[in-house]
């Protein structure tokens, strides 16, 4: 079984804010980062910090080396990474003293895929072979249509969330992986019972994982539902919390853990980002994540 990541590879412009700019406000940032980000990249190294074997596709622009470079280092595999001589796909994020940040998103070449990159890079992958996605991508309807003809499971993280995804046939989704405003726009409601409810309704076929920010995350299959809560940190910086949760989550399924380990793995996981600074910088590896689960696990048998 293989594992293709088709997303977004984007540079990251960080800059440090007292509070999110509001509209017509100038400020002075304390500090202004540049580090490796996208959802697409940023799952995709989570996934082979998690110990997965996965493969990237994705178009960078002129100055993405440093993109493909990234990738080859945590070991993502950029076979399916090809680089156009265009303007390549990047963000300017506000980060606020609180860790909460705010996000531009210049598609650049992520809006670029053609139809005859997409058959050539899905030619490699065949039937129960996964598949991940977001929706940072142009052409997402046609990827989902031609990988669910080859028998593909499809796992999407809708986000950001926009009127493409109407474009999109969804029921041939096997997991949904969203947050709760996601989960909002999707349904109309905001309490996560009603999301999975209205999600499960829609889409009979698939399985959800709702996260709920500080209250935690949810799996709900239509029958089962697994809740997991969050391991509190100090925020430092969200980005790419929800797309290390999203690489974890699926690396566990993959290694064919528990959906319960799954969840628990992910949240410490993403709770291991929320700590540190940037996008893929903050992932943390496997090790990192179990020694600090077993950490909690022993202080919590000595303090007992
Ligand atoms: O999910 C975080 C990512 O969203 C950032 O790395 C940024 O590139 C945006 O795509």
């Amino acid at each position: 079984m293989k594992i293709l990541n088709f997303g977004s590879l984007n540079i990251d412009y960080v800059y440090s804010v007292d509070h999110i700019v509001r509209g017509g406000e100038t400020i002075l940032s304390t500090k202004s980062e540049t580090f490796c980000g996208g959802k697409g990249l940023n799952q995709s190294i989570a996934l082979a910090r998690a110990g997965i074997q996965v493969y990237h596709a994705g178009l960078i622009g002129r100055e993405g080396q440093l993109l493909l470079e990234t990738c080859a280092r945590y070991g993502v595999d950029t076979t399916y990474i090809r680089e156009l001589p265009e303007k390549g796909g990047h963000t300017m994020i506000q980060v606020d003293s609180d860790g909460q940040n705010s996000i531009i998103l210049y598609g650049g070449t992520n809006q670029m895929q053609t139809r005859e990159y997409i058959d050539e890079v899905l030619s490699h992958f065949e039937s129960d072979d996964f598949l991940i996605l977001q929706n940072e991508i142009n052409l997402l309807h046609y990827i989902i249509d031609k990988a669910y003809e080859r028998g593909m499971k499809i796992v999407l993280n809708p986000s950001p969330f926009d009127n493409k995804l109407k474009a999109c046939d969804l029921s041939k989704i096997y997991l949904f992986m969203l947050n709760e405003i996601e989960g909002e726009q999707f349904t109309g409601f905001s309490d996560a019972e009603e999301i999975l409810e209205s999600l499960a309704g829609k889409f009979p076929e698939a399985k959800f994982v709702l996260t709920l920010g500080s209250n935690g995350s949810v799996y709900y299959d239509g029958k089962v539902k697994l809740y997991q809560g969050i391991f509190p940190v100090d925020a430092v910086d969200t980005t790419a919390a929800g797309d290390t949760f999203t690489g974890f989550f699926m690396a566990s399924v993959i290694a064919g853990k528990s959906v319960e380990e799954a969840l628990c793995t992910a949240s410490k996981a993403s709770s291991i980002a929320v700590s540190r600074p940037g996008a893929s910088v903050s992932i943390p590896s496997a090790s990192e994540v179990s020694e600090s689960l077993q950490e909690q696990r022993r202080l919590k048998i000595t303090s007992w």
